[in-house]
């Protein structure tokens, strides 16, 4: 694997040396076992997806359901479901349920993150690097996520009279103070959007969820992309991560 992720190339350290070596694939309904062991390992009861659950995402969005897999084991590394929203969709929803159901555009340059799930880091990046040719060939602009921050509650008790905007604009080294906006803000999801309030079940967060907003990187070279055949892109893609 190349040192990092596509979309969002990682200021994160390389995990090359110890990563197994990893395949990504768009996900069908035979992963379902697999995508429901991940979900039980990273998500609570509460959070975790069900098998229904799943199972509508990958048959709504076939072409927006990736996945990582161990490549000598076979083992789920990573998933990543999307969607296609209005750009103006986090406007009009509250809450994580809102963004998962609003209303699905005709035409749209933006993508929402529906679920990350991940057990080794080598499975976000090859998502992220099997992704990007599709992404550009798709002509997806935009990818928005909603983010827990799960040191809030913890600096809270320290800082009663801040609030959550205060937290969230926290840098230490130009980078965010919480764990998690660290993380996104590796990948590439640098722009904060909006908080909201009661986002998601989240103790850690106070239930706060940020949406952030990540760029495709070369998106704006729509007319090429267009007219470049699939295998062609991912061979410049392929290149590029190489440098990145
Ligand atoms: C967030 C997630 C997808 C990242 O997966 P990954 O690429 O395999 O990376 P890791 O889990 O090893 O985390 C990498 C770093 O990010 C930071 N990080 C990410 N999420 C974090 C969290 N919830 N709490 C604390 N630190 C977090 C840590 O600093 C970690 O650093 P470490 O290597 O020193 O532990 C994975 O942890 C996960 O599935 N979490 C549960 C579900 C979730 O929160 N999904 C995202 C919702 S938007």
């Amino acid at each position: 694997m190349s040192r990092s992720s596509f979309a969002f190339p990682s200021d994160s350290p390389s995990h090359t040396r110890t990563a197994p070596l990893t395949h990504a694939r768009f996900l069908t309904r035979r992963d379902l076992p697999a995508l429901l062991t991940l979900e039980g390992e990273k998500w609570d009861a509460i959070q975790a997806a069900s098998s229904d659950d799943l199972l509508q995402r990958l048959e709504d969005y076939p072409s927006l359901s990736t996945g990582a897999f161990c490549k000598s084991t076979g083992t789920l590394l990573a998933s990543l479901f999307m969607r296609p929203v209005h750009a103006d969709f986090w406007c009009h929803a509250a809450s994580w349920v809102d963004c998962v159901d609003s209303p699905r555009p005709a035409r749209s340059h933006s993508l929402f993150g529906i679920s990350l799930s991940s057990s080794h880091p080598s499975g976000v990046e090859a998502l992220l690097e099997f992704f990007w040719p599709h992404a550009l060939k798709s002509g997806w602009r935009h990818i928005y996520l909603g983010s827990p921050i799960p040191g809030f509650e913890g600096w809270l008790r320290c800082h009663r009279d801040r609030s959550v905007q205060d937290y969230i604009a926290l840098q230490r080294a130009g980078v965010p103070v919480d764990p998690q906006l660290r993380y996104y803000h590796g990948r590439g999801f640098k722009d904060i959007v909006c908080v909201k309030p009661d986002y998601f079940p989240h103790a850690r967060s106070l239930d706060n969820g940020v949406i952030l907003r990540g760029t495709v990187p070369l998106s704006l070279l729509k007319p090429i992309w267009k007219m470049m055949p699939l295998t062609s892109t991912q061979r410049v893609t392929r290149h590029l991560v190489t440098m990145l």
